[in-house]
């Protein structure tokens, strides 16, 4: 609906004013206040990270005071005042606050700005000088996933700051800070993320995804589940998918972009919905003739590799997807020599990239084209997957990235692409996606999860002399990035010191866990967690100060 309907002209209509504007919606008193604000009122600055008041990408003023507008029924607004980012600014004129937030570089992916920028402009109304403490207390509901908080706070302890300098002046260019390019639209709310530019003929379609993590499955008659749900436009399954595979390693298209017959993990792909909104989303799972045969699931390492262990793909023999070594000198022979030794055995679990921003996107037809607009790190990657899936050239893909709120490395694998484009060429209507909080939480890689066992020696004076290192990596049911972080994990091993004896095994298992893939590091950080914890161990054996004995090993070049 039109966001400037007065009040009067719909009596039957919630009624508020909205950036100062008297809007009437004809809603549900119960919708969440943040659909109206987005689908109604078409004000998609405020963000949806979670819809359960945790994350705070949606936080409004209401009455002047921040709440998650996720959280506040459209019922509840009914006579006051909401203001959400768009009422900051003056047209392209920033108010101090944003000016600050873009002095201070404050707005890196742009997904938690909006929220960042209410909630300040609560606290700045009441107080307006505030201290760091009280910053960072009423900031504390606003998650962000990007800067440290560091600069949200600085910036916030200077909107009152009258310098506005964008650009630093002639002569003073080297080495000064720069305001980004898209720093204005992040802070007005206007950047359009992927959830917030879906044309309104699209289809959408919702992912019906496993409650098993190891099943066989059969999918039964879907002419009477059509027949019976008006709205609907088509159940794809994996037939419907021209080439079922995908995979960012370029040699692996080992998962299906839905799952045909068997399911590796809880949370895979099975079927997708397609057809109206209303009609997709009142659709439950439980009702669409799929008959599953769960069995035991391959859980962990341990496990999956046993002499017996269930083989989580057939043609992978133990489990084993990859392994890569690195060996230098005579590794046990130094051990020997060795004045310290430290062992240990280190055991990390998977982590949830838990970007803000919630996968998205929507795709269409273009003449002989498939057009795709979606959150993403890669889009040329991209572009080679989904013609890939399609069996179509490159050159008939165009990937548009959106502004992407986060991905740091989960957004690098393909997510709904494959169901987007076959749907959208297969509909001839474009068709969208936005994936919910669990969703995105069930189905998108992790950080893997690591079995390290490590040894580590030095001589008297504290030079380091020889490591060994076994590390085992748990990639899930599928590939994705595993090999890489399999090979490259003996590569870091030793981390920034210079040790002239060493042999390190990396492999990657495959279990029926979520996929495990590209995270901030690639397996480095699993790695650091053992090498570092020795070289502690290593400091207190010959009492040595640890920074100093850290020094004295340090790669030099
Ligand atoms: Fe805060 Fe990206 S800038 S989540």
């Amino acid at each position: 609906m039109s966001g400037d309907m007065a009040a009067e002209a719909r009596p039957d209509a919630i009624a508020f004013t909205i950036n100062g504007r008297p809007v009437a919606v004809a809603a549900a008193p119960v919708t969440r206040l943040a659909d109206v604000l987005r689908d109604e009122l078409g004000l998609t600055g405020t963000k949806i990270g979670c819809n359960a008041g945790d994350c705070g990408a949606c936080t409004v003023l209401l009455d002047g005071r921040q709440v998650c507008a996720c959280m506040v029924a459209v019922g509840q607004a009914e006579g006051r005042a909401v203001t959400t980012v768009e009422g900051l600014a003056e047209g392209t004129e920033l108010n101090a606050l944003q000016a600050a937030f873009r002095r201070h570089g404050a707005a890196q992916c742009g997904i938690c700005t909006p929220g960042m920028l209410m909630a300040a402009t609560d606290l700045l109304a009441r107080n307006p000088a505030p201290d760091r403490a009280q910053v960072m207390d009423a900031l504390g509901g606003v998650l962000c996933r990007c800067t440290g908080y560091i600069k949200i706070v600085e910036a916030v302890l200077d909107a009152a700051g009258a310098d506005n300098t964008v650009e630093p002046a002639a002569g003073a260019a080297v080495g000064a800070s720069i305001s980004r390019i898209d720093a204005l639209a992040k802070l007005t709310g206007t950047d359009p993320f992927a959830a917030d530019a879906i044309p309104a003929d699209a289809l959408w379609l919702r992912v019906v995804r496993s409650p098993h993590a190891r099943a066989r499955f059969a999918v039964g008659d879907l002419e009477p589940f059509l027949a019976a749900h008006p709205g609907l436009v088509r159940v794809m399954t994996a037939e419907d998918i021209p080439f079922n595979g995908h995979g960012i390693n370029p040699a692996i298209k080992d998962q299906p972009v839905l799952a045909d017959g068997v399911v590796r993990y809880r949370g895979e792909a099975v079927v997708a919905l397609v057809g109206e909104r209303t009609a997709v989303a009142a659709i439950r799972d439980e009702e669409l003739p799929i008959h599953y045969e769960p069995a035991e699931a391959v859980t962990d390492v341990a496990t999956a590799t046993k002499e017996d262990a269930t083989l989580v793909q057939e043609d992978k023999s133990g489990n084993l997807l990859i392994e890569g070594y690195v060996t230098r000198g005579d590794t046990e022979g130094a051990l020997g020599q060795c004045a310290a030794v430290a062992e240990g055995d280190f055991e990390t679990a998977y982590v949830e990239h838990a970007y803000i921003e919630i996968e998205a996107g929507w795709a269409r037809r273009v003449g002989e084209r498939l057009e795709l607009h979606v959150t993403t790190q890669a889009p040329y990657m991209n572009r080679e997957e989904v013609a890939n899936i399609l069996r179509i050239s490159e050159d008939r893909v165009r990937i548009v990235p959106t502004a992407c709120g986060g991905g740091f490395g989960g957004k690098l694998d393909v997510h709904l692409h494959g169901v987007l484009a076959v749907a959208a060429m297969a509909t001839d209507r474009p068709v969208a996606a936005v994936y919910d909080r669990p969703e995105s939480m069930a189905s998108s890689t992790k950080r893997h999860p690591s079995t390290i066992h490590a040894r580590l020696g030095c001589d008297r004076s504290g030079i380091l002399q020889a490591m060994e290192m076994e590390a085992d990596f748990n990639t899930g049911a599928y590939a994705s990035f595993g090999p890489t972080v399999a090979s490259r994990v003996p590569v870091h091993a030793s981390g920034p010191y210079k040790i002239p004896n060493q042999r390190a095994r990396g492999r990657a298992i495959l279990t029926n866990g979520p996929p495990a893939g590209a995270f901030r590091g690639f397996g480095v950080p699993q790695a650091a967690i053992a090498h570092e914890t020795l070289i502690d161990d290593l400091a207190e054996k010959l009492g040595i100060d640890r920074l100093e004995l850290r020094i004295r090993n340090a790669l030099r070049h």
